[in-house]
């Protein structure tokens, strides 16, 4: 009899050959640092940007049902009003993640008699949206808008662009200004994911397309509240009539439980409190960094708070991180799939939670390892 997880060994042989296998450990996240394994390192790795204390969460009941059924506390809909004026739009809904947002709303907007144009380092939410949509699906060239344009030309039908703010591997910002220009010239519906821009970029935080000053011209945004906010879930802010035909139609909207109403009201203390100087300071720490980095010859084309120290070989990008480990420093490699195959690289996230002693600190040991590395 041929043994029933044969197939399933070989592909993670397959994987492990290719310095492409991942672990959990386990790990407890608090203020700067991350714990693991009884070292305490300071944590590099984080995607809450804005670094707020947290409050003390009260755990209500859960309302155990999706929100069309009994599940619509109404901290969601207090939620959505305080988001919808944040991003500047007519209504707002909360989705459980921001991966969820992604899926449910792109189905939603698009059909097949519709082609979606998506920038080549999208991340893997948009991008499985797309494959999930039935429409036909079309990848410009990272931040390339005479190619967008050549693909929007040779296409006829319903058009709808997609792309990131801040894109999440390589920390640099869409062409909004430019997009949005194309976008109205061409009469094309516009989608932005800003999980890493909301609340970072852009005055009072509202996100890349404020940064760029085309702010009414997207036409549906979908972000994440477990990143620059740092409390948890998805939304996505738009037009009404988009905005409740997602309500209607997206099926991780409908078809699965609502967020407890303790993380809504997480959210909405962040939402309230005086997010400018928070994101003042960050921004204080994001140049810093990129400051020394230049000083220690270390190139990156990052415009924000993520950075990418791009290594290459998977094997080295591992062994890289793991250097950065035994000195303290907690920055995890990223691999194919998530980034491209030989584009290896050390993902680096400033968040406000680190002093400027700390920044300095892992740039000693940057600059260490770039020596060991000998990287150029
Ligand atoms: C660009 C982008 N969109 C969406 C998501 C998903 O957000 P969430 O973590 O809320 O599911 C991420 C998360 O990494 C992201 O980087």
């Amino acid at each position: 009899m041929k043994p029933k997880f044969g197939i399933i060994e070989k592909k993670i042989s397959v994987i492990k050959k290719n310095n492409l296998l991942r672990n959990l450990q386990d790990s407890r996240v608090e203020k700067q640092y991350i714990f693991q394994n009884g070292q305490k390192l300071l944590n590099f790795s984080s995607n809450d940007y804005l670094g707020i204390k947290p409050s003390k969460i009260r755990h209500t009941q859960f309302q155990s049902s999706s929100r069309l059924v009994s599940g619509n506390d109404s901290s969601f809909s207090i939620l959505e009003k305080k988001l919808s004026k944040h991003k500047s739009q007519e209504k707002t809904i909360i989705f459980p993640t921001g991966y969820m947002a992604n899926i449910g709303t792109i189905s939603s907007i698009v059909d097949k008699e519709s082609t979606i144009f998506s920038d080549e380092l999208n991340h893997a939410s948009i991008v499985e949206a797309c494959k999930l949509s039935s429409a036909k699906i079309k990848i410009f060239k990272h931040n390339n808008m005479e190619d967008l344009e050549r693909k929007i030309r040779s296409t006829n039908g319903k058009k709808v662009i997609i792309t990131e703010g801040i894109f999440s591997m390589d920390g640099d910002w869409s062409q909004l200004d430019q997009i949005s220009e194309l976008a109205e010239k061409h009469g094309i519906i516009t989608i932005l994911d800003d999980a890493h821009g909301d609340f970072v970029l852009g005055r009072d935080g509202r996100g890349t397309s404020n940064f760029f000053n085309v702010e009414k011209k997207i036409d549906l945004y979908v972000s994440s509240l477990s990143k620059g906010l740092g409390s948890f879930g998805g939304y996505a802010s738009g037009k009404k009539s988009l905005i409740d035909l997602c309500i209607n139609t997206s099926r991780t909207f409908i078809y699965t439980s609502a967020l407890p109403a303790s993380i809504n009201q997480y959210s909405l203390d962040r939402l309230e409190l005086d997010r400018e100087s928070y994101r003042k300071k960050l921004w204080d720490k994001i140049n810093l960094f990129h400051k020394r980095l230049e000083e220690i010859e270390l190139p990156t084309n990052s415009t924000s708070q993520i950075i990418p120290i791009v290594i290459g070989k998977e094997k080295t990008a591992v062994e890289f991180s793991k250097f950065l480990k035994k000195n303290g420093i907690f920055a995890q490699a990223i691999r194919y799939p998530t980034v491209k195959k030989g584009e290896a690289r050390i993902r680096i996230s400033i968040t406000g939670w680190l002093s400027e002693n700390e920044i300095e600190y892992s740039v000693q040991i940057l600059e260490k390892a770039k020596r060991k590395f000998n990287l150029k």
